[in-house]
């Protein structure tokens, strides 16, 4: 795993000498991919997935499973076996779960452990130990869960589930759903109704996934745009199949490369477009985008399509705050098409993208602007001054162990005058493993650097 100087990989992207061009599979959904190995070890059964994504993030997750007592197994061309244990039926993993890079594991894995009695200790790799872990810990401790962590609710992390777990009544303090589902999953193993009343709602994978293995999971809409949700406790939940779309996150790339290389026209078949993971894809349809989304259909209770998407002349945009749970993980992505755009673009209510595997708020508007774009931070506000040309580029940025500011510099590269190096490309193996190798079969130039 490359978590030191020696494994890093620096890479540079310059223009192609021709557009982008071609069709392109992206990756299986990182979110999903989680919570299919997850829900399929407290499941009864065998789990049978198809198109898991087999980025290091989600390896993790699937290591963490078998310490648990699953087993899960590749059976190659991401299709994968999981035979589970059941609610309530996992043991006690006799070594600590290293969850890497991966937020989502951990958080959703804690969730799964505070209401199993056994003890059990969680880290990560140096960008998890400094992400927040009191949003889930708070709720869980309701539960009856015990924790120990380093200051702050930071990882290293000594978990006792409870032998009697209570059921969760909470509002979750941030949008967030990885909190919601970590409730949720521990919800699973506590008698009665587990209740999380979200402010706004966020991607709904786990409480869709829940239901495909058999639980019951009530959705309400609450005034004010909120959700509350409700998980009757102990359920019997039998294997299933589940069919994992193209990630819309990962798609997010090359699909804001064709957008900004003059003269590109690429095909991403089968992106999963939840509507609430698909905010990007409105935003960028703001922007005049030309993105057509053809083949629309339902898989395994999730919508997905194919993207054509043709490079086109974007304009400012004003993304209003209630947006960014749907697009949470495509600001540095959408900032770069941004830059491109005619226009002031501001993004508003970004404090989120403070704790994600970097300062992504910090860190996007700083890498922008030494690729020479007009950037401003106001408050939780991104402000991107666009000129309707590509920044020059001749930049070389840092990427902090975070995959998405690795993968939107090279992006911005392809269309930029100068070229634009990152330090560090090992990252990106985390959601998005062939990343490089995809983008240069669409004619993307990339070099060593
Ligand atoms: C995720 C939720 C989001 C997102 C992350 C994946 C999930 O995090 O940023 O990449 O799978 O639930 P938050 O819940 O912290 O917003």
């Amino acid at each position: 795993m490359p978590h030191d100087a020696a494994a890093t990989r620096p890479l540079a992207a310059r223009r192609p000498a021709r557009p982008l061009s071609g069709e392109a599979r992206v990756p299986g959904d990182k979110s999903i991919s989680h919570r299919a190995l997850m829900i399929g070890t407290l499941a009864v059964g065998e789990t049978r997935i198809e198109g898991l994504l087999e980025g290091e993030d989600v390896l993790r997750t699937a290591a963490a499973m078998r310490a648990l007592g699953a087993e899960a197994e590749n059976l190659g061309g991401g299709r994968w076996r999981v035979a589970g244990r059941g609610v309530g039926g996992l043991v006690e993993p006799t070594d600590i779960l290293d969850m890497g890079n991966s937020g989502t594991a951990a958080r959703l894995l804690a969730g799964i452990l505070s209401t199993h009695p056994l003890v059990a200790f969680m880290t990560g790799d140096a960008s998890l130990r400094r992400r927040p872990m009191q949003r889930v810990i708070t709720p869980l401790s309701q539960m009856g869960a015990q924790f120990v962590s380093r200051a702050g609710g930071r990882l290293p992390l000594a978990i006792t589930g409870a032998a009697e777990p209570v059921a969760a009544d909470y509002t979750l303090p941030v949008a967030s759903a990885q909190v919601k589902s970590a409730i949720l999953l521990a919800g699973l193993n506590a008698p009665g109704i587990t209740r999380v009343v979200e402010p706004q709602p966020t991607r709904d994978h786990s409480e869709l996934m829940l239901r495909h293995f058999g639980a019951t999971v009530t959705v309400n809409a609450l005034a004010g745009g909120g959700r509350e949700i409700l998980l009757a406790g102990q359920p019997e939940l039998a294997g299933r199949d589940v069919k994992v779309p193209g990630d819309p996150s990962s798609a997010a790339f090359p699909a804001v490369a064709a957008l900004i290389v003059p003269g590109s026209r690429v095909l991403l078949p089968n992106v999963g477009l939840n509507p609430l993971r698909a905010g990007l894809y409105a935003t960028l349809a703001e922007m005049g985008a030309p993105i057509t989304i053809q083949n629309r259909r339902e898989e395994a209770g999730e919508p997905v399509g194919d993207l054509l998407v043709e490079s086109g002349p974007l304009r400012a945009v004003d993304v209003p705050p209630e947006r960014a749970p749907t697009m949470i993980d495509e600001y540095p992505v959408l900032a770069v098409a941004a830059a491109c755009a005619s226009g002031t673009s501001r993004m508003r209510g970004l404090g989120e993208l403070k704790v994600k595997e970097s300062d992504r708020l910090t860190a996007t508007a700083r890498n922008l602007a030494a690729c020479g774009a007009r950037v401003e931070i106001e408050g939780e506000d991104l402000i991107v001054h666009g000129t309707g040309r590509p920044p020059a580029g001749g930049a070389r940025v840092e990427t902090l162990m975070d995959h998405r500011l690795a993968m939107s510099a090279l992006v911005l590269g392809l269309a930029s005058e100068q070229a634009v190096a990152v330090d560090d490309t090992a990252f990106i193996d985390t959601s998005f493993p062939g990343f490089a190798a995809l983008m240069q079969a669409l004619g993307a130039r990339f070099d060593p650097a």
